[in-house]
C-alpha cells in the first residue's frame, strides 16, 4: 500500500520536479556504486596468481626506484628475474641484494643502455630470453628532466634520451618479450606511465616527458584490446609522486609512498585493470583533482614547476661556481 501512495505522489508531482528528482536519484546511485567499487577494488580485491602467467619475470629500470622495487616484490612471491639495467655494477649489486633475501630467485642480468646501443640490447635479451618462461614484463626505466624547464630550453641530448628510453625502448622491449608470450598464449605487460599525462590536464615545463607518458598510455590501451584475447594482459600502471631519485624527493609520506610500497601495491593490480593507479591515496588524489577546473590545475601546476625551475636554476650555478 505504501509503494502504492508513493508512486502515485510521484505521478502527481510537475514533470520537472519529476525529471529532477530521477537524475538526483541516478547520480546518487551512479556515486555510491562508484564508491563501493573503489573500496572493493583498492582494498578487498584479491590479486592475480603471477605465477600463472609464467616464472620469470623481466624488468627494464631494475637498478633503481620503482623497477627495483617491484623485483624485490616478484622475488618474494616466486618469480625468477631478468634484470634489465645500463650500470653493470648497480645491476650486480641489486642481483646480489635479491639473492640475499629471497635465495631460491633465479637471476639473469642484461646489459642495456636504453638511450644508447638499443639494438645491440635488444639482441642480447633476445638470447636471454629465449627458452625462459617468461611470464610477465614491466617497463619501469624512464627519463626525465633534471629540473622543469621550458621547451624552449631543453637541449637536443635529453629530448633525444627521454624519447628513445620512454618511448622507443618501451616499444622494442615489448616487440622482445610479446612474441614467447604469444606463444604460451599468457603474460601480463605492466608499462609504468605517469600521473603527468592522465591525471593532471597538463604538466607544464615538462612537456616532452608528459608527451612520452601519454603514448605509453596509449601504446597500452591499444595493445590490451588487440591481445587480451591471447591470453596477454597490458596494462599502464599511472603513480603520482613516488619518492626515488627521479622524484628527487628521499622521504616518503602518505601521498608519496617509497618505491617499495608502491610496488606492493602494485602487485596487487597487475592483470585487472587496463590503466590503474595502484597505491590508493594516489587513487584519491585523481578523484580530487577530477573534481576541479581544468584551467585552475593548469595554473597550480605552472606556478609549481616554475618554483621547481627556479631551485634547480639556483643549484645549477652553484654547482657551476664550484
Ligand atoms: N618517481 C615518481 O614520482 C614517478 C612518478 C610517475 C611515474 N614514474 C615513472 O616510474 C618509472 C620508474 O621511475 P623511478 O621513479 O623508479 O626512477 P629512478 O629511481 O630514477 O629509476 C629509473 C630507472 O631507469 C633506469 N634507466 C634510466 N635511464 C636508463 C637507460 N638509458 N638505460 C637503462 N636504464 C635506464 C635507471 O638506471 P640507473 O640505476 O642506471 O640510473 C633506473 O634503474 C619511470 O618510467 C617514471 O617515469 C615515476
Amino acid at each position: 500500500m505504501e509503494a502504492c501512495a508513493y508512486f502515485q505522489y510521484l505521478g502527481s508531482l510537475p514533470f520537472w520536479l519529476f525529471a529532477l528528482t530521477a537524475v538526483g536519484f541516478f547520480s546518487l546511485s551512479k556515486i555510491s556504486f562508484k564508491s563501493l567499487w573503489w573500496v572493493y577494488i583498492s582494498f578487498l580485491r584479491p590479486g592475480k596468481n603471477l605465477k600463472k602467467y609464467g616464472s620469470w619475470a623481466v624488468i627494464t629500470g631494475s637498478t633503481d626506484g620503482i623497477g627495483k622495487a617491484f623485483a624485490f616484490q616478484f622475488a618474494r612471491i616466486g618469480l625468477n628475474l631478468v634484470l634489465v639495467g645500463r650500470n653493470p655494477e648497480k645491476l650486480q649489486q641489486t642481483a646480489e641484494a635479491v639473492k640475499a633475501k629471497y635465495g631460491k630467485t633465479q637471476i639473469e642480468t642484461v646489459i642495456i643502455d636504453l638511450a644508447g646501443d638499443l639494438d645491440g640490447g635488444l639482441v642480447r635479451l633476445r638470447e636471454k630470453i629465449e627458452g625462459l618462461d617468461v611470464g610477465i614484463l614491466v617497463n619501469s626505466a624512464g627519463v626525465s628532466y633534471p629540473y622543469a624547464k621550458f621547451f624552449h630550453e631543453v637541449d637536443q641530448e635529453l629530448q633525444k634520451t627521454i624519447i628513445k628510453v620512454n618511448v622507443e625502448a618501451v616499444t622494442k622491449i615489448i616487440q622482445a618479450v610479446l612474441p614467447g608470450m604469444l606463444k604460451r598464449k599468457r603474460g601480463a605487460i605492466v608499462n609504468i606511465g605517469s600521473g603527468a599525462a592522465i591525471v593532471i590536464p597538463s604538466d607544464p615545463l615538462y612537456a616532452i616527458y608528459a608527451a612520452t607518458k601519454a603514448y605509453v598510455d596509449q601504446l597500452s590501451r591499444c595493445l590490451y584490446v588487440e591481445y587480451q584475447k591471447s591470453g596477454i594482459d597490458v596494462q599502464c600502471q599511472v603513480p603520482l609522486y613516488v619518492a626515488t631519485k627521479m622524484a628527487s624527493i628521499r622521504k616518503s609520506s602518505f601521498l608519496v609512498p617509497s618505491a617499495d610500497a608502491y610496488a606492493k601495491a602494485a602487485l596487487r593490480w597487475i592483470g585487472h585493470d587496463v590503466r590503474c593507479t595502484p597505491y590508493w591515496p594516489h587513487s584519491l588524489l585523481w578523484c580530487f583533482v577530477s573534481l576541479l577546473p581544468e584551467s585552475l590545475v593548469d595554473n597550480w601546476r605552472l606556478n609549481f614547476c616554475l618554483n621547481i625551475r627556479k631551485k634547480g636554476m639556483q643549484k645549477e650555478a652553484a654547482r657551476k661556481k664550484e
